[in-house]
């Protein structure tokens, strides 16, 4: 995703950490992070957020992690998302104000958990943030329209790349499901076969979600997915699910 460099990204950031997790080259501190115990969901590459703010209302008996590795792109999702919960909002100079009042201008809002929602951010390498976590720990992973990194020396890259696939396999808990959406045709086909080699069980695809009632009920759609359709280009998804 190209973007114009934001205009006071750090302290953007900064000001809503609160609802971004910690890291640390060995760890992540996930535990106690959000207010109730539910399963985790993970989506890679979140964009500008429109699927995550959807998903955690519609489906509001799970606890989500939205990864991205571009900060300008995150910073977007991140204030949609503390936007939509009531949170306060961005003004015009990049500061964020709180319901109450008070202006944030890069100070740390400290949000108490128990209005943050029941989603956090990341912001980094997918799989860096992967292998920080435990195995069986994750109950589905949702990857809408990641780059399809078409040349043949960039195929490791891609999402559904077999060591992107082991990953998975790893940190999901037995039945845990891999959910995918894509414009893109070849690497829809590439990502069948190498789920089709994987420990997954592919459970059903689609290469027209429109017009599949399985995938279209409840859909919710990305940024890309919406400019996409508005090509007339027809939008490809499929469920694994891993058996251990
Ligand atoms: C084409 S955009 C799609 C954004 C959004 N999912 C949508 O459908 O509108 C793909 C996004 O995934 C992010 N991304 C791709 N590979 C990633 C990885 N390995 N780790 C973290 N983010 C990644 C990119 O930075 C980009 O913002």
């Amino acid at each position: 995703m190209r973007m114009r460099k934001k205009k006071n990204g750090a302290k953007r950031i900064q000001n809503l950490s609160a609802l971004f997790i910690n890291c640390t080259e060995n760890s992540a501190e996930i535990d106690g992070i959000f207010a109730d115990e539910r399963p985790l969901r993970i989506e890679i590459g979140c964009g500008k957020g429109d699927f995550i703010c959807g998903i955690s209302e519609s489906e509001p008996e799970y606890n989500y992690i939205a990864l991205e590795r571009v900060g300008d792109v995150i910073m977007s999702a991140v204030e949609k998302y503390a936007t939509s919960k009531g949170l306060g909002r961005l003004d015009d100079h990049g500061a964020w104000l709180a319901p109450d009042g008070t202006l944030y201008d890069g100070e740390r809002y400290d949000i108490p958990t128990v209005n943050r929602g029941n989603v956090r951010f990341h912001c980094g390498e997918a799989k860096s943030f992967l292998s920080l976590l435990p195995d069986n720990s994750v109950e589905s992973i949702y990857t809408n329209f990641s780059d399809p990194w078409p040349k043949k020396g960039y195929t490791s890259r891609r999402l559904t790349h077999s060591d992107f696939l082991k990953e998975y396999a790893r940190v999901l808990m037995p039945g845990g499901m891999l959910k995918l959406k894509t414009d893109n045709d070849s690497f829809f086909d590439f990502s069948l076969e190498s789920i089709g080699e994987s420990e997954f069980e592919l459970i059903s695809y689609t290469r027209d979600l429109d017009a599949s009632d399985e995938f279209s009920k409840g859909n919710i759609e990305t940024e890309y997915e919406r400019n996409f359709k508005s090509q007339g280009i027809r939008i490809k998804a499929l469920k694994a699910r891993i058996n251990k």
